[in-house]
Parts: structure tokens; sequence; C-alpha cells
């Protein structure tokens, strides 16, 4: 049984979410998608018509978003209020705009505290979690038991995003992804309020050659030497 949090960060394409959500199943843990949080602000920025740009109209968006998001690695489901949004996350205009959203410092202090709430209520529940995104380990967890940060060369990511992408139905060249994938983790990696970067702490995982099952091994590998 896991205790207390599993980070795992990195950019996208990394297998990051696939690993973290089987992780979770395979140890009765809970499970924490917090890229879909913002993704989830970047909705209702959109649906308000505001610039994703103007961080003030920004943030007051976040601020009275209702946002709820599931914490189980089997329904990890997002809904605004009543509204199931866990599908309208995924599309290629939120994905467009989330990291302007996810720059806004109010956007994420508000995004943090709501992380560590729901951390600190799973792991009473549960003992432990698994927290993927761009920022557990240095901001959201910084006293995770074990921090992982997953990379792979920029050719596997957009690979693996664009079949991704196809199995939901999105068609886009594998080349308009990597263009994608590369924007994105230029503007996340760069951003000044908590960037993404590995933690000090942080095993770095390179994911190029391994399929989910050999990830899902060396991270199991690593939770074992730290019993
Ligand atoms: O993980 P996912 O690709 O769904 O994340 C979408 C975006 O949300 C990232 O590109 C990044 O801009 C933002 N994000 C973040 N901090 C996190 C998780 C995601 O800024 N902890």
């Amino acid at each position: 049984q896991l205790r207390g949090v599993v980070a795992l960060d990195g950019p996208s394409g990394t297998g990051k979410s696939t690993v973290a959500r089987r992780l979770a199943g395979k140890l009765g843990a809970g499970y924490l998608d917090t890229g879909a949080m913002y993704r989830a602000i970047t909705v209702a920025v959109l649906r308000a018509g505001v610039d994703p740009s103007d961080d003030d109209a920004v943030a007051a968006i976040a601020e009275r978003t209702d946002l709820h998001i599931g914490d189980s690695p089997a329904a990890a489901q997002v809904r605004i209020g009543d509204d199931d949004v866990t599908v309208e996350i995924r599309g290629p205009e939120v994905t467009l705009n989330v990291s302007a959203v996810s720059a806004v410092p109010r956007v994420r202090e508000l995004m943090v505290a709501r992380q560590r709430s729901i951390i600190t209520d799973v792991v009473r529940r549960l003992g432990g979690i698994v927290v993927e995104g761009r920022d557990i380990g240095t901001v959201v967890a910084p006293d995770a038991p074990l921090k992982v940060y997953l990379t792979a060369s920029a050719d596997a990511r957009a690979g693996r995003r664009t079949r991704q992408d196809a199995a939901s139905g999105r068609n886009a060249t594998i080349a308009e992804t990597r263009k994608d994938v590369e924007r994105r983790d230029r503007l996340d990696s760069t951003r000044t309020t908590s960037p993404l970067r590995p933690a000090h702490d942080a095993v770095e995982l390179d994911t190029t050659a391994l399929d989910i099952n050999g990830v899902l091994n060396r991270l199991v590998g690593l939770l074992d030497e730290r019993g």
C-alpha cells in the first residue's frame, strides 16, 4: 500500500497520465490529474469569451469557477458546476490556450491550494495518492517521498500524442503535433511562476525506449527501494 504522495512531473507525451492512472490503480491509491484542472479553468475562460492573455480577467474567472475533479484512477471526471467537461477539456482549443491560463499566478495559487486539500483528504482516506502535473515535486507536494520526472525525445512525445489524439477521433499530423507539443513545453518551462522543471531530488526517467509496462515496472521498483 502506498503511503503519501507519488509526484509525477514532466512534459506532455511522456506517458505520464496513463502511467499515473495505472500506478494508482495497482496500488489502490487515489489519483489526481492537475493538468485537467488547468484545462477546466481554460474551458471556463473560453466560454466566457475572455482573452486568455488578460491575467486579471482570467484570474476573475478562476475565482468563480465551481470546479470538481474526481480523485480515483477509475473515473477521473471533471465538472464545472453540474456540467461534465471531461471530454471538452481535451479539445484542441483548450490545448492551445491552457498554457497561457496556467501561467497566471493567481490561477496557480487557487489550483495549488485545491490540489493540496484534495491530497490531504485522499491521503487521510486511502493512505496514498499519485499526482501528475508540472510542478508537483517542486511546489504542490515538495515533501513527497517519491518524485519522478518523466522525459522522452521530442519525436517519441509527438508520436504518442498523435496516436492518442487519433484514438479519440482528432487527426493531426506528427509534424503539427510536434510543433504544438514543443510550443506548450516552451511556454510551460519559461513562465515565471512555477515553471516546468525537475525537483532537485526527483528521479529522472527517460521513457523514450520504454512502453507503459516498462515505465510502471521502474516506478514500482523505485517505490520498493524506498520501502
Ligand atoms: O498534463 P496536461 O497536458 O493535461 O496539462 C495541460 C497544461 O496545464 C500544461 O501544458 C500546463 O500548461 C498546465 N499545467 C500546469 N501545471 C500542472 C499541470 C498542468 O501548469 N501541474
